[in-house]
């Protein structure tokens, strides 16, 4: 039943993307050469111009390749009816991947993106899984890479704290650092969260930053041989490590992703602090709260499966490690946690697991 409505709703759209691609096709050819102007556009012999239609599906297409360089792979298992591995990874472009992403664009987004993980309490759910993770290795201490704006480190430090009893030193890094969120984090936390203010990449950390490695909704940044890096330089370096997602390559969590523009909409203008900037990226054109989408929406196609975590680990020099992994659901409104934490065996310390 739910197939074929599915289906129904598949066929409609594939039927409306083929109408809204000519209208848009002919739309482009009319702009651009209004003299051709006329109905029956496409029987038209367009001398000296013959090979423009035939230019612009080679540029539309090259466009579509580099945006999503699997699309019409996936296009054909739609077509075939296989649904399942159409949801496959895909690694398709973020504008805050690149080193062209203009400040302003990069910073708004992980400021949002900590707004959201601190309001819904998306990661309080791993607090004993760390916990644990700490108390194996023996170590109060936690590298935390890919910081961004923070991540959830203002509202997990405590509860970390409250759990293992005693202080924890939590140091934010990033390849890009965002010093003056890393400096509002250390203020607002009364110094128990420190950052490294030089770039520190995530796939080779400097050894004497010790500690628990974290990385929050980040590791779906990286194709598989580098986050198989980041997880063998943990390794080499003989630290634990602990990766953990809120985004979720589902259909449903892809569904839920269309209403992140409005969310963003709503949200992203006043975020702390107030700029006008930000405001002017918001209003009238809601350029900064689309950008904020897309890079949401394409960051759950990109998140690994916890059966696609464990399939990096035989690859991950070094036996001697143990690795854990799951994905915790949290009910309609939060969304799960998915998680990937290795430690080595020899400081392993025979906490309790932390499942609660
Ligand atoms: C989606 S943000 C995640 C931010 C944060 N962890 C959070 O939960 O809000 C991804 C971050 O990864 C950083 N990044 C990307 N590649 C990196 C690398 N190779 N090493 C360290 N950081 C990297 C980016 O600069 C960006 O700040």
């Amino acid at each position: 039943m739910l197939k074929r409505a599915f289906q129904a709703a598949y066929r409609a759209f594939l039927a409306a993307s083929k109408e809204a691609f000519a209208v848009f096709r002919d739309g482009l050819l009319v702009d651009t050469f209004p003299r051709f102007a006329t109905p029956g556009l496409h029987s038209l012999r367009l001398p000296p111009f013959a090979h423009w239609p035939r230019i612009q599906a080679g540029v539309q297409r090259a466009l579509v390749r580099w945006i999503c360089p699997n699309f019409e792979r996936v296009l054909s298992r739609l077509q075939r009816g296989d649904y399942a591995s159409a949801m496959a990874r895909f690694h398709l472009f973020e504008f805050h991947d690149s080193p062209r992403c203009p400040r302003l664009w990069r910073d708004s987004l992980t400021a949002f993106l900590r707004t959201t993980i601190d309001v819904l309490g998306i990661y309080d759910v791993i607090v004993p899984r760390l916990a644990a993770l700490m108390a194996r290795s023996g170590t109060d201490q936690i590298v935390d890479l890919c910081s961004g704006g923070g991540g959830p480190w203002a509202r997990l430090s405590g509860a970390l704290e409250d759990l293992v009893d005693g202080p924890v030193r939590v140091s934010l890094t990033d390849k890009q650092p965002n010093l003056e969120a890393f400096g509002r984090a250390h203020t607002a936390s009364e110094g128990r969260i420190g950052f490294v203010e030089s770039s520190v990449d995530a796939t080779n950390v400097p050894a004497h930053l010790v500690g628990v490695r974290t990385l929050f909704t980040s590791f779906h940044h990286f194709r598989p041989d580098t986050a198989r890096e980041i997880l063998n330089d943990a390794v080499r370096n003989r630290v634990p490590i602990g990766v953990f997602e809120f985004t979720d390559r589902t259909f449903l969590s892809c569904l839920a992703m269309l209403f992140s523009p409005v969310i963003a909409l709503v949200v992203v203008p006043f975020l702390a602090p107030f700029s006008w900037r930000r405001l002017f990226s918001c209003l009238p054109v809601p350029l900064l709260p689309l950008v904020i989408a897309w890079d949401g929406f394409v960051s759950n196609l990109r998140t690994y499966t916890v059966a696609e975590l464990d399939a990096l680990i035989p690859e991950v020099e070094g036996a001697d490690y143990h690795w854990e992994s799951g994905k915790i659901s949290q009910g309609p409104i939060i969304p799960p946690v998915t998680y990937l934490m290795g430690w080595p065996i020899e400081v392993d310390r025979s906490a309790p697991t932390g499942d609660a």
